[in-house]
């Protein structure tokens, strides 16, 4: 459905050299789903999702939509923004006052050439305005909406004109924590109901987990990682996109050798001789970094269950905290300090001694610089 390939996005500056914000961008969105560019704040984000708009011109690459080309350096392509029919929602949607909530859903079709009939217009605002639950308010002054409520309108301001594909730039941001939470679900089910093609854009590592079908991590204007929500999260390819999407264990290792057969590197590290996967090939002797996730921290006082291949360490505790539902441990092994996500009912108190067995399937060996053309499965 898109299809953006190897795009690159530069920002001219008074003095010194141009900003390079969106660098050898690529990435392929099937039609009917949610597609997520996560990265921290200036890795080139917004920049490649005016790019798609139109609203910035890329300095080379191609962008085409349903085959459509929009945009391509090497045929001379350029479609303005208003002729390639996507809808945008930005992190400061405008909602305009002075008017309906009504009026402002309609106001993109009023604006058009062939607008049709009044009552065609009006079938299709009440229809949007039915997908984000705002029918009942059509006719109230849009000023007095409450934030949740503009963000929807926004969104069936973008919805009206039948887009194609949406572009979604942090439209949750504005919002207040727990309305944030409740509109991700709305927005995910407004998605689902009309199977719309979205290219959204967060910094927030929950709401990409949550909302998208494939995720592109992007740090310093370079696409990282691509894939699902679980593989993102369980094969992360770089320490980047570990530390990035929730919290990581690194343990320093040096690589003894590889089976063939399980599949599992046995690697030296602070906690012995474990078993690692990789979705790289590592060489033997080579220096890589371990990352396995508190949560697949096993914590317990009895010794480990026999039979299982599982990786087994032992150590004292350093330090607990209660957060209800779960107790985050910090165990030392050997002077280094693991992170273990437990249940309350482990009640070993700071000093007492610990197992901890950590399936090698969860320790993902990364290896030393930047993994980044790998892609997760
Ligand atoms: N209009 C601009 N002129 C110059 N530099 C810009 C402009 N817009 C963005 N940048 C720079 O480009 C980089 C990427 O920015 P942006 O795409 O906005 O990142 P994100 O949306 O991920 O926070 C940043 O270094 C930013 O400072
Ligand atoms: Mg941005």
């Amino acid at each position: 459905m898109l299809s953006v390939k190897s795009l690159n996005t530069e920002y001219k500056t008074q003095k010194g050299p141009a900003v390079r914000a969106a660098q050898d961008v690529s990435f392929e969105v099937p039609k009917g789903s949610f597609f997520t560019l996560l990265g921290p704040s200036g890795c080139g984000k917004t920049t490649t999702l005016r790019s798609i708009a139109g609203l910035e011109r890329p300095t080379s690459g191609e962008i085409s939509v349903s085959g459509r080309v929009v945009y391509s350096s090497a045929q001379g392509i350029f479609v303005p923004p208003n002729r390639r029919n996507f809808g945008m929602v930005f992190q400061s949607y405008a909602i305009w006052p002075h008017m309906t909530v009504f009026a402002n859903a309609a106001f993109p079709l009023e604006v058009r050439k062939n607008k049709g009939t009044r009552a065609q217009i009006r079938d299709k605002v009440m229809s949007v305005l039915n997908a984000v639950g705002l029918d009942h308010l059509a006719d109230r002054d849009a000023t007095k909406l409450s934030g949740g409520q503009q963000q929807r309108l926004a969104l069936a301001r973008a919805l009206v004109m039948e887009p194609e594909l949406l572009l979604l730039d942090e439209p949750l941001s504005n919002l207040d924590a727990k309305l944030r939470d409740r509109m991700r679900f709305e927005l995910k089910r407004i998605q689902r109901d009309l199977g719309l093609t979205t290219v959204y854009v967060t910094h927030d590592q929950g709401e990409a987990l949550a909302l998208s079908h494939e995720i592109a991590v992007m740090n310093e204007g370079r696409v990282v990682q691509i894939g699902s929500p679980t593989a993102i999260y369980d094969h992360p390819t770089s320490k980047f996109v570990a530390d990035f999407i929730g919290t990581s264990n690194f343990v320093e290792a040096t690589v003894l050798g590889y089976d063939e057969s399980s599949k599992f590197y046995t690697v030296r590290c602070v906690l012995g001789d474990i078993k690692a996967v990789s979705l790289a090939n590592i060489a033997k002797d080579s220096k890589v970094t371990i990352s396995v996730r508190p949560e697949d921290v096993e914590l317990s006082e009895a010794p480990a269950p026999e039979g299982k291949l599982l990786n087994l360490c032992s150590g004292t505790v350093d330090n607990k905290v209660f957060l209800g539902d779960i107790v985050d441990f910090q165990v030392k092994v050997n002077g280094f300090v693991m992170q273990a996500r437990s249940h309350p009912s482990l009640t070993t108190p700071v000093g007492g001694t610990l197992n901890i067995r950590m399936d090698p399937r969860k320790c993902v060996a990364l290896p030393e610089g930047a993994a980044a053309d790998i892609k997760a499965a």
